[in-house]
């Protein structure tokens, strides 16, 4: 009994994985490193920009109006700290896994289970959310204004009751481009530099070219810009509205930098590299992102549909659902799929429209590619740890891709994409995300004070505020998604708590005294969901 209380105590954070059991598996690996700055921020670019903005804009004016550029600002102050606290414990542990491994070795299996299990949400949910925004410029560019096709809306959309639009039942495209990236990387797909570079041109271009048209269209009218926080800054604690509830949501936007962050060991000069890479990406696409929302906003305008209150119906109810079916809100930017593409075409652009559209589904697949590639790397990583089943972690004998996990990971997430909106499923990436983050600045304080005098090839200026911040950052954007949002991360931990006491902690490699630190899948050096013709050797 005694000794039972006693492991019961300790319990919470025991079980700390060695860090140099860790390091000498990354040493073994021993990659050149290659990777400067500028191929860092590339990375980072293509995992960012993505269903957030081409999509989302139109969730967030409905939540913020023309306060969507705050939101902007706000969500992407609170990624820029984080990515700091990402350089610092990315360079120093650089291996697969992420905040998960991060976890692991600073505050032990529990806490590292709990961060593991959230990155489902953050990287499978994400992956769904990027499938349903690549499904809506696939039905309104591809089908609709190139074809003429119109597919019939119960297989556009998922049902009313989860918040789909009138009429959805499923969503065809988005259940396919999932399944379809899932093949491609089942099959051992990655992406190439070259690819990258060339989709990550598509966007930029995209977006200049959405911003030079609209900023200098005849149609601007800085009038539109007014009220500019019809909903306020602040909507109220879980309500997702105000200026920070879309910050909340426009998160999402920025989610992916963090995924990029197991390239630290390949980069040269990381101390330099590693932070202006992260940073520098997100400084970079939040300068667009707030042009942008400048652009769609000053041009056709973004005034939320309120409802009988006084307060914007929420983004992705069946209110608003109801309210965007009627014809007078037929141009409103608040009910579009394809944002960007319907503000172009609404300004008489019609033909460059589609071509962002072109843009958005072309690129798009590889933010979907990278998100559930992180995440079968993650699940590898836990079962290979003996938290989750061996079986998973199956390396195919052809392919050489951990296919078992691969599968499974993706036929959820086009379940998921299928059946739910969006925004819906950006706002549950976002939770799972921000406890990500909000874990990671813990890890980094608490290893400057457990092992002080171990080399830190970049390390956070003034932690002690910028740490804190994070924390209170990713805590303040938590508090205010939807409650329904919100109510997803404890609810999915739960059920990991289950599956921890149930099957984990009794099958930990870690708890049976086994200290094996698998980094990466047999055979196949591919840790980095894009590979660089010299990123491996
Ligand atoms: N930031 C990525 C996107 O917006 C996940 O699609």
């Amino acid at each position: 009994m005694a000794s039972l209380e006693r492991e019961n105590g300790s319990m919470f954070l025991d079980r700390v994985k060695p860090l140099d059991a860790i390091l000498a598996t990354a040493e073994k690996k021993s990659l050149h490193r290659t990777l400067g700055a500028f191929q860092l921020m590339l990375f980072g670019i293509g995992c960012i920009i993505g269903t957030g903005i081409f999509v989302l804009t139109a969730a967030g004016a409905q939540k913020a109006g023309p306060g969507l550029m705050l939101a902007f600002i706000i969500a992407g102050l609170v990624c820029i700290v984080a990515a700091l606290c990402y350089s610092e414990i990315a360079s120093m542990i650089p291996v697969a896994g992420s905040a998960y491994t991060y976890s692991y070795a600073t505050m032990g299996e529990f806490l590292a289970w709990t961060v593991g299990w959230a990155l489902i949400l953050e990287y499978a949910i994400a992956a769904s959310a990027v499938s349903v925004g690549w499904s809506g410029y696939f039905t309104g560019t591809i089908l609709g204004d190139t074809f003429g096709i119109s597919l019939p809306a119960w297989l556009t959309a998922g049902p009313l009751a989860l918040g789909g639009a009138p009429g959805g039942f499923i969503n065809l495209p988005a259940l396919v481009i999932a399944l379809l990236v899932t093949w491609l990387l089942m099959i051992g797909t990655s992406e190439s530099a070259k690819v990258n570079a060339v989709l990550v041109l598509i966007k930029v271009t995209a977006l200049t070219a959405f911003i030079a048209l609209t900023l200098t269209s005849s149609e601007f009218d800085a009038a539109r810009f007014n009220p500019f926080l019809p909903a306020g800054v602040f909507g109220g604690w879980g309500t997702g509205v105000g200026a920070v509830g879309a910050a909340a949501t426009i998160f999402f936007a920025y989610v992916g930098f963090d995924a990029v962050s197991t390239a630290a060991e390949e980069t040269k000069n990381p101390q330099r590299n590693v932070p202006i890479g992260l940073v520098g990406s997100l400084l970079f696409c939040t300068v667009f992102y707030i042009l942008v929302a400048a652009g769609a906003i000053g041009t056709i305008g973004g005034q939320p549909i309120m409802g009988p209150n006084g307060v914007p119906f929420p983004a992705g109810s069946e209110e608003l659902a109801r309210q965007c079916a009627m014809p007078i809100y037929a141009d409103a930017l608040v009910c579009s799929n394809e944002a960007l593409a319907h503000v172009l075409r609404q300004i008489g652009f019609g033909a460059i429209g589609n071509m962002l559209g072109y843009a958005a589904i072309l690129a798009l697949p590889s933010v979907i590619l990278v998100l559930l590639f992180a995440q079968t790397r993650i699940f590898f990583v836990m079962s290979r740890d003996g938290l989750l089943p061996e079986g998973l972690s199956k390396v195919h004998p052809k392919w050489k891709t951990p296919y078992v996990v691969t599968a499974i990971t993706g036929v959820v997430v086009a379940i998921a994409a299928a059946f739910f909106p969006v925004g819906q499923l950006a706002d549950i990436a976002n939770a799972g995300t921000l406890y990500a983050f909000f874990m990671v600045a813990i890890a980094v304080m608490v290893l400057r004070r457990t092992d002080p005098a171990r080399t830190r090839t970049f390390r956070v200026p003034g932690l002690m505020v910028i740490g804190p911040l994070t924390i209170l950052g990713c805590l303040f954007l938590f508090l205010n998604l939807p409650s329904a949002a919100m109510l997803v991360l404890p609810v999915w931990t739960a059920i990991g708590l289950l599956v921890y006491f149930a099957y984990s902690r009794g099958n930990s490699h870690l708890g049976k005294g086994i200290v094996e630190v698998v980094d990466d899948i047999g055979g196949q050096e591919h840790d980095f969901p894009i590979d660089t013709p010299d990123s491996h050797r």
